[in-house]
């Protein structure tokens, strides 16, 4: 099957009450779609009926057009991978861009095409390798551990807002030269950002973004900013401070902007990851058991955990020129989404790929897929998750879900914004 797409403003009336067999009426970004998560079952129906498929609208923004699906690893390793024909410059990268403006996206390096973004990336890449995280493990050891630690007492806690956000928090916070006592300002800040759409995340809604949080974020910012054109330190933000790109320091938004990339990937990604491995573990004390026996398959899990739940859904990208993938005519200017939320799952690359197995230690796509923008932060996020479950199993093995979780309603951050739990 095919997908059929309907000309610029025309209207589907019949959408939200189409059959589910209906594919070419799905509106892949309804909110109703992605309440407990990403809509697994529609994935495996696009996967194999409409692999690459046209959402028409959306209806919660009618002034953005609509979007091609790409949900198979094979096609979202195609799109990544050419950035000529599908630019995370000429329109965003995500798939909704309202409330945003273009230009802050553009100033970010995850938003820039090369040349410039292989020079903005190079300027990070060196403190990012193995080996250069590597050194920051006893650091980051410690932080999980205190936190933890300070839990000791309490029967219940809430995983998300107790452990994983002032872990993450503290160890982004540490690299961008942040001070402990504004981690959860920050922290409160880049959730409102990154879930713009959810009425607890951000309860003041889209236009907050720019009325409000954009320019809180840059006031604060520019504090940092002065202090370290006066003193350098060794932090990121000094590094994009005095950052010289073809021969000119960066714009002032460039780098506020540089230091919110850093922030927001460092501050919600793991923190998703490490909370849905941990659900999943409890949901499956079988697994668990495994690992308690034997922790050396802590990395595996952790594999197995970036790819059943990625951090981010989704990255967009926009078609610089007229193309095909799978069949599919793509015009230029169309907005395209790699769902990594899918590809991770393709049954094609997985047996039983919505089995949580300790033991598969697969490759996936939750970092993105090979293309140039792949993420920067890997090695920091795979230490960190590790460090996490190994200090959570070895504190807490029994532990149990003591309430409902609730996912982050977001068809762009994968992640749960409550998981109580019994210690
Ligand atoms: C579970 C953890 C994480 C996941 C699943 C994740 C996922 C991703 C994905 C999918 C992309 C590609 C975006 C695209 O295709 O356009 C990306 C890019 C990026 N990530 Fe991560 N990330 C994680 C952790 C981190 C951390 C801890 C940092 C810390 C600095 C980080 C920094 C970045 C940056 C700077 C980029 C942009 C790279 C570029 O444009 O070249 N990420 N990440």
């Amino acid at each position: 099957m095919t997908s059929t797409r309907s000309g610029p403003g025309e209207i589907v009336p019949e959408a939200e009450s189409a059959p589910p067999e209906a594919l070419e009426l799905v509106l892949v970004t309804e909110r109703e779609l992605w309440m407990d998560g990403p809509p697994h079952e529609l994935f495996a129906r696009l996967r194999s009926e409409c692999p690459v498929h046209w959402t028409d609208r959306l209806t919660e923004f009618p002034e953005e057009a609509g979007f091609w699906s790409v949900t198979t690893q094979e096609d979202v390793h195609t799109v990544s991978r050419d950035w000529r024909t599908y630019s995370s410059e000429l329109g965003g990268i995500t798939a909704a861009t309202v409330g945003f403006p273009l230009e802050l996206m553009r100033a970010m390096f995850i938003g820039m095409d090369p040349p410039k973004h292989d020079r903005l990336k190079m300027l990070f890449q060196a403190g990012f390798t193995p080996k250069r995280i590597a050194a920051h493990e006893d650091a980051i050891r410690a932080i999980a551990v205190s936190v933890l630690d300070s839990l000791h007492g309490h029967e219940t806690c809430d995983l998300v807002t107790d452990v994983a956000q002032p872990v993450v928090s503290r160890v982004i916070g540490s690299f961008l030269g942040i001070p402990p006592e504004d981690d959860a300002m920050w922290a409160e800040l880049m959730n409102s950002l990154l879930g713009a759409g959810d009425p607890d995340l951000n309860p003041n809604g889209i236009p907050d973004v720019s009325a409000r949080l954009l320019p809180e974020v840059f006031a604060r910012c520019q504090g940092m900013i002065a202090e370290r054109r006066e003193q350098p330190t060794d932090d990121l933000t000094s590094v994009l401070v005095h950052a010289e790109v073809d021969g000119a320091k960066l714009e002032e938004h460039e780098i506020v902007m540089g230091f919110f990339l850093l922030l927001a990937a460092g501050n919600d990604s793991t923190k998703s990851t490490y909370c849905s491995g941990m659900r999943a573990l409890m949901e499956h004390p079988d697994q668990r058991q495994i690992l308690l026996e034997d922790p050396s398959l802590v990395p595996s899990a952790v594999e197995e955990s970036l790819r059943m739940f990625p951090a981010f859904a989704h990255f967009r990208r926009t078609a610089t020129c007229d193309a095909e993938l799978h069949g599919q005519k793509i015009r230029a200017g169309d907005k395209v989404v790699m769902w990594y939320a899918s590809s991770n799952r393709d049954e094609s690359r997985y047996e039983d790929p919505d089995h949580f197995d300790v033991r598969r230690n697969p490759d996936h796509q939750a970092f993105g897929a090979g293309g140039r923008h792949f993420c920067l932060g890997t090695a920091l996020a795979r230490l960190e998750l590790r460090i996490m479950f190994e200090e959570t199993l070895a504190r807490y093995p029994n532990m149990e879900m003591a309430g409902v979780p609730l996912f982050a309603e977001s068809p762009f951050i994968n992640q749960l914004k409550t998981l109580p739990v019994r210690l």
